[in-house]
């Protein structure tokens, strides 16, 4: 139930060099949609150009250093040894990869026609924190001249504790970095030793200490839930620490158990020293309560942020915004095409050869699947509590499926799960919807958004979500 649906959602998570779904579900070929009974796709969509064919204005840039590997990670990293330190200013392992970065970018540019300057940037990793800030630098010279950087753009970094101190954040904050994101991930020193982390619990109340003294106003924490051996009074004492630390968006995430990592290797999903779905369930609610109450939206799956701190750059892969990607093993989203760059560092490297030999093309859109098109957006708007917006869905896709979703919903309506919402936002009453549904053309007109509840709805969120996917390829 819980496992694969309050994942992080991350764009390095891809794999292949082909464009793929951004999701393991098995989805039909468009051209059986269509021979198919109403609802499809693209029968009626509207002339405006859908937001997933507009000019990217989000980069994110993958940095995969790390001191070494958590032992939960699947990340694409490159493990520099644990005695690498924020100091690691020389290494040419970090400066040859930026050199590549930087001609995987200039290289890039040369094959994309319209670029409006970029309102997010988000170094990812790997620990962007371990790359020296006059590399940083680089980089961020690149975006800016070949693609231009807004003034007030989101500018945010991954930081972890014990790779930076308040100079080195100083430094990065001067290079335009505007946001934090610092993986703290447990409060308890057993459990960040459990994790295979580099650092200790005296290194995460520093790094903490260190963001506020740097008048860092816009950071995020993240922490896992459902860790080997982790009790119910641990995860209330790191929400309890969480929220004293005060910052302005704090990322959730249910511990994913990856197939080629030490954890695959130990644990099975759902068996001691796992907590049981039904324990991580608890969990999930838990930090639901206890962030609301601290004054949290929790305005996606996993994510909870103060009121205007939401991740603009996490909201563009939610409302399924292009956003191009540099660095090995990033995602990119272009022209409605998902391309993952190569895991392998060597790989990588002939990747930018042929990028740069004008031999690979990341946006090709000769075969857009309009219906796994369709199922991205609802499976990411869902995750969201804005939820689906019908009408843009409508003139994206052709079809609102509003009729048939309400349909296939209706017993989540009544246990709590789903909310339907009019144009105005106002949910729509149990009573009001049994008339709505007597008459297909009023459903279709007065339901504006389908949203799932919290935290049930969310917890539930495969299956609902699953759902859908059988209204749009039935
Ligand atoms: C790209 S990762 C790494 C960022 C940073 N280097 C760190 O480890 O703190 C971003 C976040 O994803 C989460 N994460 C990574 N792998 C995970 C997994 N297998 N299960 C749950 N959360 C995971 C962690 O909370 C982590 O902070």
């Amino acid at each position: 139930m819980l496992k694969s649906t309050i994942a992080p959602m991350i764009s390095t998570l891809q794999s292949k060099t082909k464009p793929q779904t951004l999701f393991p579900i098995k989805i039909a070929p468009f051209s059986n949609a269509i021979s198919e009974s109403p609802p499809t796709v693209r029968q009626n969509a509207s002339l405006k150009t859908p937001s997933y064919k507009l000019p990217p204005s989000s980069a994110y840039v993958h940095l995969p250093f790390c001191r070494k590997r958590c032992h939960y990670c699947d990340f694409p990293i490159l493990a520099l040894g644990s005695s690498s330190t924020q100091t690691a200013d020389e290494d040419p392992r970090i400066s040859n990869y930026i050199h590549l970065l930087i001609r995987e970018i200039e290289a890039t540019r040369t094959h994309v026609d319209q670029h409006p300057p970029l309102e997010t940037v988000f170094f990812g990793g790997g620990t962007p924190s371990l790359v020296p800030p006059r590399l940083v630098a680089k980089v961020l010279d690149t975006l800016r001249s070949k693609f231009g950087l807004c003034l007030d753009a989101e500018v945010s970094m991954e930081m972890d504790p014990g790779t930076f101190d308040a100079k080195k954040l100083g430094e990065l904050m001067g290079l335009g970095v505007n946001r934090v994101s610092l993986g703290v991930q447990a409060f308890q020193e057993e459990l960040l030793k459990v994790c295979g982390r580099a650092h200790g619990v005296e290194e995460v109340h520093e790094a903490i200490e260190i963001v506020g003294s740097c008048g860092v106003e816009n950071w995020s924490m993240d922490l896992i839930s459902s860790l080997p051996n982790q009790t119910q009074e641990m995860w209330e004492e790191s929400l309890r620490l969480t929220v004293e630390a005060k910052p302005t968006h704090v990322s959730v995430y249910d511990l994913q158990v990856e197939k080629d990592t030490k954890f695959g290797s130990l644990y099975t999903p759902g068996e001691f020293p796992l907590p049981s779905d039904t324990q991580s369930a608890k969990f999930y609610r838990m930090a639901s309560r206890k962030l609301a109450e601290a004054n949290y939206n929790h305005y996606e799956v996993s994510s909870y942020s103060k009121d205007g701190f939401e991740c603009k750059h996490n909201y563009t892969y939610w409302i399924n915004k292009p956003f191009y990607a540099f660095g090995l093993g990033s995602a990119s989203y272009i022209n409605g095409t998902r391309f993952s760059r190569p895991k392998k560092l060597k790989d990588y490297t002939n990747y930018v050869n042929d990028l740069e030999g004008g031999l690979v093309d990341f946006q090709e859109d000769d075969d857009i699947d309009e219906v796994e098109m369709a199922m991205d957006v609802i499976m990411l708007s869902l995750r969201t509590s804005k939820g689906l917006d019908l009408k843009i869905f409508r003139e994206d896709f052709g079809s609102s499926v509003a009729v048939e979703l309400c349909k296939v919903y209706e017993p989540y309506m009544k246990s709590g799960h789903v909310a339907f919402l009019d144009h105005q936002r106002r949910e729509i009453t149990e009573d009001e919807f049994g008339l709505l549904v007597l008459d297909d053309e009023k459903l279709e007109n007065e339901i504006g958004f389908i949203r799932l509840s919290d935290p049930d709805g969310f917890l539930l969120s495969n299956e609902l979500i699953s759902l859908a996917f059988g209204v749009i390829d039935p």
